[in-house]
């Protein structure tokens, strides 16, 4: 597969290469972000941002929603994706056409063809939040790859190797960048350190993440 940088929605400003299957697609997300973030907001007047507790008992410092047929939820008996928000007991709101396609168009870009997305987890971290090292793995089929976009403050991302101990490389996110992992990085090791304080004009005091993830 070759992969297609110049689609006609979106200019890479450049590619970072991370691992054999990951790629940082720079500003990639730019020109839709304030669509983007209008979206989020109606997904949040209908499904609320909550910070879910993991099987362990810890709160998670990221509060999350989701969009799409399925959304993955995390509580004391596991984690896993369902087709309600178990808040309210409703489907999650439907997956927004932007989101399919700025995640077709990214997964293509970074060689994966035909990637079409069922679950959007919407990250949001306010100051001190973070994400520790984990890897995705409550998804059907590892053959689709993960396509997260970047709103708002920047944050520096882990992305590590297959085991968890692996060092992780450091890269810094910003507004509009677009990470992909898929192929052989599929089950890396990644996550996201403490948000520092910040303004954004966009986004104000806080980072957006949105997960698009192929889960059935
Ligand atoms: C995640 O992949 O779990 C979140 C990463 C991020 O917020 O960028
Ligand atoms: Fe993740």
């Amino acid at each position: 597969m070759t992969p297609d940088l110049f689609d006609q929605n979106s200019a890479v400003a450049a590619v970072l290469a991370l691992a054999d299957g990951a790629v940082v697609l720079r500003r990639f997300a730019l020109g839709r972000a304030e669509a983007l973030v209008r979206h989020i907001e109606t997904v949040q007047s209908q499904a609320a941002f909550r910070q879910m507790k993991t099987p362990g008992g810890y709160t998670m410092s990221a509060a999350m929603t989701n969009c799409g047929r399925l959304g993955w939820v995390t509580d004391r008996t596991g984690y896993r994706y369902q087709s309600t928000d178990p808040q309210s007991g409703e489907p999650w709101p439907a997956m927004p056409a932007l989101f399919s396609r700025l995640a077709g168009d990214a997964a293509c870009a970074a060689g994966f063809d035909e990637f079409a997305p069922d679950a959007c987890l919407i990250n949001r971290y306010r100051p001190g939040a973070r994400m520790s090292l984990h890897q995705d793995k409550n998804e059907r089929d590892f053959g689709q790859p993960i396509v997260s976009v970047s709103l708002g403050l920047p944050v520096v991302f882990q992305f590590g190797g297959l085991r968890r101990n692996d060092r992780p490389q450091r890269v810094l996110l910003e507004h509009g960048d677009v990470v992909v992992w898929g192929g052989p990085s599929r089950l890396r090791y990644h996550g996201v350190l403490a948000l520092k304080p910040g303004q954004h004009p966009l986004t104000g005091e806080c980072r957006f993440n949105l997960t698009l993830r192929r889960a059935d």
